[in-house]
């Protein structure tokens, strides 16, 4: 199951083991069908991702509105050497879930030499061309990669982190808002026997605000969001052959206070019926396809929850106008 990915030569001192768990990709027209049977209809976040749909999220993370990934990147420059501290000398970074390469660049920039980093994602491509990015960069890194669901249990071989530092695992962007708080926990959980005892976790997460600014962030003026979460009608149009026509329902974001998060949904414009693998599904006028929701947090809110899975928190940061926390956790 382990595979050297290229020559270790190739990059110096370094290499990259590839460790390939083979997810079982869920099948996206079974989980349409699926999900528009269903009441109320809903699709899963994870079909977001395709080629558009990750230039889409690209753009978000550009749009004036959205502060997250802006905010984050500046308190990774400014918390660098308070994290290296907490971190300590020859750290083994697993990351879960290879986003943006700018965020552990400069996490892995930040430490103090960092000995061992492991990417774990679902997507094979985008995790060996991201691995393989920073195994490049850093020539005395040693790089593993992890083709895996990273909501699932896996163990991580010793020969991954085999430095002589704590393990920091690192969950960036408020991707923990994008499951409900019972699954976080069981995440979290999860996390937890992956960096053992002594371990640590350093992670983002999008704290509760002014409700006009959170709509705002979901509903950008360029269209972006409202693009990328139409792409998803536009996937069923061209992969799957379902005649549904994305003009005809329009982004629906809003914050939902009472349950503390933001709900996007696909709002169907007028009565109208779509055919799928020779299934019709009704819609009536306004009803919607729930697509993603994105959790806010207070700061103690946060806290409970990472106690209950087995953390405590060492260290919390937010930025100067209080829109975004990170949080240093050890097991
Ligand atoms: N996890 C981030 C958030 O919830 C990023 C994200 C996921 C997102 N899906 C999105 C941002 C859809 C905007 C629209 O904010």
């Amino acid at each position: 199951m382990i595979s050297f990915a290229r020559k270790p030569a190739m990059y110096g001192a370094a290499s990259l083991r590839v460790l390939d768990l083979k997810p079982r990709v869920e099948d996206f027209q079974s989980a349409v069908v699926a999900g528009l049977s269903a009441a109320p209809k809903a699709i899963p976040p994870k079909f977001f991702y395709d080629k558009r749909g990750s230039d889409f999220f690209y753009r978000i993370c550009e749009t004036p509105e959205y502060y997250v990934t802006r905010t984050e990147l500046g308190m990774l420059d400014d918390l660098g050497a308070e994290i290296a501290a907490l971190a300590g000398p020859a750290a083994s970074v697993i990351e879960f879930g290879c986003g943006s390469a700018e965020k552990i660049r400069k996490l892995l920039a930040a430490l103090d030499a960092p000995a061992d980093y492991v990417a774990i994602d679902i997507s094979r491509d985008h995790l060996l061309a991201s691995a393989e990015e920073i195994a490049i960069e850093n020539p005395n890194l040693n790089v593993s990669a992890i083709c895996a669901d990273f909501s699932q249990a896996f163990e991580l071989p010793d020969d991954f982190c085999d430095g002589s530092g704590r393990r920091v695992a690192f969950f960036p962007g408020s991707t923990i808002g994008n499951q409900t708080p019972a699954e976080a926990e069981g995440f979290l959980r999860h996390v937890r026997s992956v960096v053992g005892a002594g371990g640590a976790l350093l992670i983002g997460v999008d704290l509760k605000k002014n409700v006009d600014r959170l709509n705002e962030a979901y509903n950008d003026a360029a269209g972006e969001t409202a693009g990328f979460n139409l792409n998803l009608l536009h996937r069923m149009r061209t992969e799957l052959g379902c005649d549904v026509d994305p003009e005809r329902f329009a982004h629906r974001a809003f914050y939902n206070v009472a349950l503390g998060r933001i709900e996007m949904h696909l709002a169907s414009l007028g009565a109208q019926t779509v055919c799928l693998d020779g299934q019709d599904f009704a819609f009536a006028d306004g009803e919607t396809i729930h697509t993603e929701c994105s959790y806010k947090y207070e700061i103690a809110e946060f806290a409970d929850l990472a106690r209950r899975a087995g953390f405590g928190v060492r260290k919390s940061w937010t930025d100067a106008e209080r829109l975004f926390s990170i949080h240093f956790l050890e097991a």
